[in-house]
């Protein structure tokens, strides 16, 4: 009744009280009070939405993520910032493989060859660790296309592309890639994403960027927290992209 009366009021400034289904907000939630209080004003400006942007948001990505339009946005402009970056492509939790397919689709229309190395385990979360990640979370969710489908998806003449099915960090021996020049991470969960951050810094070419998918979403505290442990290591630093969940690394 008293939700009804409040949507009446919010109706004509197309706003909407909705309740957050409780797994999104883990408890306890280490350093909550930094997720609280959106800024909507910086939201007003919405280039993801523009005509430029949305001619690489084909329905080969576009239907084949979990990352929104914002997020795509993000990392179109981080691949192109390293065009001129020797290296790799890599991605941890590559999923139904959009988000790949546009690297790959931005490589190419900037005539740049590159190998990508993309790992999933294509059948969602295999191993969790409650202790760090939350029971919150539970095996074979996240479950997203098969391997053969995303084989299918990033096909590339131009580009050598190696899809490589297991766990993080098992399969992180098979990938070849001596230098980095972009990556993107995406696994939620803690250990996988300690490992792979490792990995990538220990390649990552000078000016080359890490796109953290999962830095600043609640669910995905442990994600947050493997990311700040190895970048502290190599003393490096990421910025938190404000109202998104994703956070940035640039190597100097
Ligand atoms: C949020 S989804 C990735 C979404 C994807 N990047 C996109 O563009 O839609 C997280 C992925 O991480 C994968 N994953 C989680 N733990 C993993 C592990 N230890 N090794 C490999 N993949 C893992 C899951 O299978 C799932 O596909």
């Amino acid at each position: 009744m008293l939700r009804r009366l409040i949507n009446q009021c919010l109706r004509p400034l197309h706003l909407e009280l909705v309740r957050l289904p409780s797994q999104v907000i883990p408890d306890p939630l280490p350093q909550a009070e930094l997720y609280t209080g959106p800024e909507d004003y910086a939201r007003l400006f919405r280039p993801w939405r523009s005509e430029a942007t949305k001619r690489w948001l084909r329905p080969a990505v576009r239907d084949n993520t979990m990352l929104s339009d914002q997020k795509l946005y993000t990392i179109l402009h981080a691949v192109k910032l390293t065009r001129a970056v020797p290296g790799d492509f890599f991605e941890a939790g590559t999923g139904s493989g959009g988000a790949a397919r546009l690297m790959l689709d931005v490589s190419r229309e900037l005539g740049v060859r590159r190998c990508g190395w993309f790992l999933d385990t294509f059948e969602g979360y295999q191993k969790i660790d409650p202790a760090r990640d939350g029971s919150h979370v539970a095996v074979n969710q996240c479950r997203l296309a098969p391997l053969e489908e995303v084989t299918q998806l990033l096909r590339d003449e131009l580009a050598e592309v190696h899809v490589i099915a297991g766990l993080i960090p098992g399969t992180l021996a098979e990938v070849k890639a001596e230098q980095i020049a972009f990556a993107h991470i995406d696994v939620n969960l803690h250990e996988p994403t300690l490992t792979a951050t490792e990995f990538c810094l220990q390649r990552l070419a000078p000016n080359g960027i890490i796109v953290f998918d999962d830095y600043n979403w609640p669910a995905c505290y442990a994600a947050r927290q493997a990311i700040d442990q190895v970048c502290g290591r190599f003393g490096l630093e990421v910025f938190a992209l404000p109202e998104s969940t994703q956070a940035i690394l640039l190597k100097r």
